[in-house]
């Protein structure tokens, strides 16, 4: 049996992709290698496993009808993990067609192809954003979401709601993960952990906007993974929607912070207004994902910096030495 990870060539869904692959499950790719950011970095997360048996890559979009027809068809797929979509919140600002289109039109259409398949069981990556600038102290899932305040964080309420319907219409398992803010190896260019950590090393002023007291609960990206492996193993209920968090949220000043003693380098800072649809805080409480899946995150803020600082400096060693070798 093949799980069809969407999106599986970006950040999340090729880490995910690697893990399966190690686990010895076989696994089956669709994404549409947009331009969001430049598509080389994608290109870069599937290469090593597209001489794998066990792996299939489909370049293409989720929107379209026939592609996603044929994937379902060639493939036995146990489980489908959606993954793709236009991420990121202030671009959805500028082009919220796009979002909407890819989101819930391109959700719409997987879960039609998993009616239509009789494919039972769904991992959903959805978002802290759909909390919006919810005031309680922490954000559990029993809170009603009805405020979002981005094009990006509307879409991914809709979606969880598109799959609620197919869900109780159809007899599918679904699992909607909220995840929050999530760093690490292969992170995309767009985040500001990754941005923050190229411009500092290169002695160049940061944009932070705001005074730095907005909060974010940061998750390492193995610890996302994790949780994802283990809904896609949970089957005691038919529709959850689960917090990912950290568990340990920390400020825009703290993180830089760490940063800066990771680095042993001091951040240039290029103060700027608060953006329209960001929101103050994020802080996840993750006692649901605890009980329900074992979910027990274990990278700190600190170690996963770390982490994310070492494998950044072999990525830049492995193209200078490219560069080197061209000449
Ligand atoms: N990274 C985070 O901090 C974070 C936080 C909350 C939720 N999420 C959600 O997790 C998912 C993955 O995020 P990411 O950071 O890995 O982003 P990403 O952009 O690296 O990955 C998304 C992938 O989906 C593909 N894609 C987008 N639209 C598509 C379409 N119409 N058809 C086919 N492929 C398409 C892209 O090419 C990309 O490879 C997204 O759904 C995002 O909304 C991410």
């Amino acid at each position: 049996m093949t799980i069809l990870i969407t999106g599986g060539a970006g950040f999340i869904g090729s880490t995910l992709a690697d893990k399966l692959l190690s686990m010895g499950k076989k696994v089956a790719v669709v994404d549409n290698f947009n331009d969001y950011y430049d598509s080389e970095i994608k290109e870069n997360n599937v290469k090593s496993n597209l001489n794998n048996l066990q792996y299939k890559l489909y370049r293409g979009d989720i929107c379209n009808r026939e592609l996603m027809r044929q994937i379902f068809s060639e493939n036995k797929i146990s489980t489908v993990v959606h993954i793709a979509a236009r991420a990121g919140v202030r671009p959805s600002l500028e082009d919220p067609l796009e979002y909407v289109r890819s989101n819930i039109e391109g959700s719409v259409n997987i879960l039609e192809n998993m009616k239509n398949f009789g494919v039972k069981k769904l991992v959903f990556a959805s978002s802290s954003s759909v909390y919006g600038n919810c005031s309680a102290e922490k954000f559990s899932e029993n809170l009603k979401v009805t405020e979002p305040i981005s094009p990006y964080a509307a879409t991914k309420s809709a979606c969880e709601q598109f799959i609620y319907t197919y869900s109780k219409l159809y007899g599918i398992n679904a699992v909607c993960l909220r995840f929050f803010t999530v760093y690490g190896p292969k992170q995309r260019p767009d985040l500001a952990i990754r941005k923050f950590i190229e411009l500092i090393n290169n002695d160049e002023a940061i944009p932070v906007y705001g005074d730095g007291t907005t909060m974010r609960d940061y998750t390492y990206i193995d610890d996302i993974v994790d949780g994802i492996i283990k809904s896609i193993n949970y089957n005691k209920t038919q529709y959850e929607i689960i917090n990912l968090g950290g568990g340990n949220p920390v400020t825009l000043n703290e993180m830089i912070e760490t940063i800066e003693q990771v680095l042993n380098k001091k951040a240039k800072i290029n103060r700027l207004p608060m953006q329209a649809g960001d929101v103050n805080k994020t802080v996840s409480d993750i006692s649901k994902a605890k009980n329900l899946l074992g979910y027990n995150p274990k990278i700190s803020f600190m170690e996963g910096v770390q982490k994310f600082v070492d494998w950044k400096t072999c990525e830049d060693m492995k193209i200078e030495n490219q560069i080197y070798n061209n000449v």
